[in-house]
């Protein structure tokens, strides 16, 4: 069966076969034996090439909300469309989630990277995920706590990686809305409303990052990366416009779209493959392009980075290389 219409970046793919779970009770029934892989939506796994194992698209749907004294619970399954939740959300007048609006995918992969968008994280939110755990078959619960969080990180792609299916996530959204306006375009709202906040984020992402189903890609490709302060200081000497914002005492986060973009990268095409015009984080595929002109692509990026910057970047994109996870890591020169 072709990949290519299950995920968002499409390159060509072919798999033997795709088991699509509707109901939580067939997983029971799924073998498991490696390789598999589970998807979602595909907006964050590029298939490279073929696929010699099993792809488990989680499909389930169903969305319960319990009112409680100081804010609603929402118990949603992993099949469910994240957009569509926000915008169920803020119809049902239960805002919180606007910050999060139009980020391609599915309820269930949201908390695997941790989701962010405009100063907001799904970890504020989270109540509990639940999984189905691949040894016992049982199905497992974890607070918030648990699933430590981090920025696009969580236990799913290290402890429990290739070891649960998430089946459900559960969102606690405060009665007492509080808007999260820190990030520039979301400053210049007149009037502060969930409605108008979604708004803006979804003309902001519009302008910037191509829709997955009219061109392909798969949003954010590589990692803002985490700099030691000691080397912030002096790139800031060379580069006073880099953007940096504070992550802990010792160090800061900077814009790796700005970094790419400022190596004369924008625009740069391999085959079909091209770093997208409005947003040098974003590479696009414009088709007639196979995995191994990803891989260059990605490798001259993260070597034309490192050559000015001494920065390492990391792709955050989850690559599939023929039956297993494929890191490219930069080969220090
Ligand atoms: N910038 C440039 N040139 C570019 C891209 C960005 O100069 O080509 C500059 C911008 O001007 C800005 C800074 O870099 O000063 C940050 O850019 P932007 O606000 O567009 O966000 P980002 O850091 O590139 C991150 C997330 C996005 C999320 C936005 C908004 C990651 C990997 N990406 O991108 O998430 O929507 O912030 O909060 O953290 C995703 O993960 O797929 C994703 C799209």
């Amino acid at each position: 069966q072709s990949l290519q219409p299950f995920h968002t970046f499409s390159l060509p793919s072919q798999c033997p076969q795709i088991s699509v779970i509707t109901d939580n009770r067939q997983l029971q029934q799924q073998s498991f034996s490696l390789p598999f892989c589970i998807l979602g939506e595909g907006s964050n796994t590029v298939f490279l090439n073929d696929y010699q194992g099993v792809v488990i698209k989680m499909a389930t749907t169903g969305i319960t909300v319990t009112q409680r004294v100081h804010d609603y619970l929402l118990e949603i399954a992993a099949g469910e469309n994240w957009h569509q939740l926000v915008a169920y959300t803020l119809k049902q007048g239960m805002p919180g989630l606007e910050n999060l609006a139009l980020i391609p995918g599915t309820v269930g992969a949201a908390p695997v990277q941790n989701i962010g968008a405009y100063g907001v994280e799904l970890a504020k939110f989270v109540e509990y995920v639940e999984y189905f755990d691949i040894a016992s078959k049982q199905f497992i619960r974890l607070s918030a706590e648990q699933c430590e969080f981090g920025y696009r990180d969580s236990i799913f792609k290290h402890g429990l990686k290739n070891k649960a299916v998430i089946t459900k996530v559960a969102f606690a959204l405060p009665k007492l809305w509080q808007p999260e306006l820190s990030y520039g375009p979301l400053q210049q709202l007149e009037q502060v409303t969930p409605q108008a906040v979604f708004e803006q984020v979804i003309k902001t992402r519009n302008s910037k990052l191509p829709d997955p189903y009219v061109l392909a890609n798969a949003g954010s490709f590589f990692k803002n990366p985490i700099i030691a302060n000691a080397l912030l200081n002096e790139l800031l000497l060379v580069y006073p416009q880099l953007p940096h914002y504070y992550y802990d005492g010792e160090h800061h986060k900077v814009a790796a779209g700005w970094l790419i973009e400022q190596a004369g990268l924008k625009g740069h095409r391999i085959a079909g493959i091209e770093v997208h015009q409005q947003q040098a984080l974003v590479l696009v595929n414009h088709g007639n392009s196979r995995g191994s002109d990803l891989v260059t692509m990605v490798k001259y990026i993260q070597q034309q980075v490192w050559q000015r910057y001494q920065i390492k970047l990391q792709h955050e994109v989850r690559l599939i290389n023929g039956d297993a996870e494929y890191l490219i890591n930069l080969e220090e020169p």
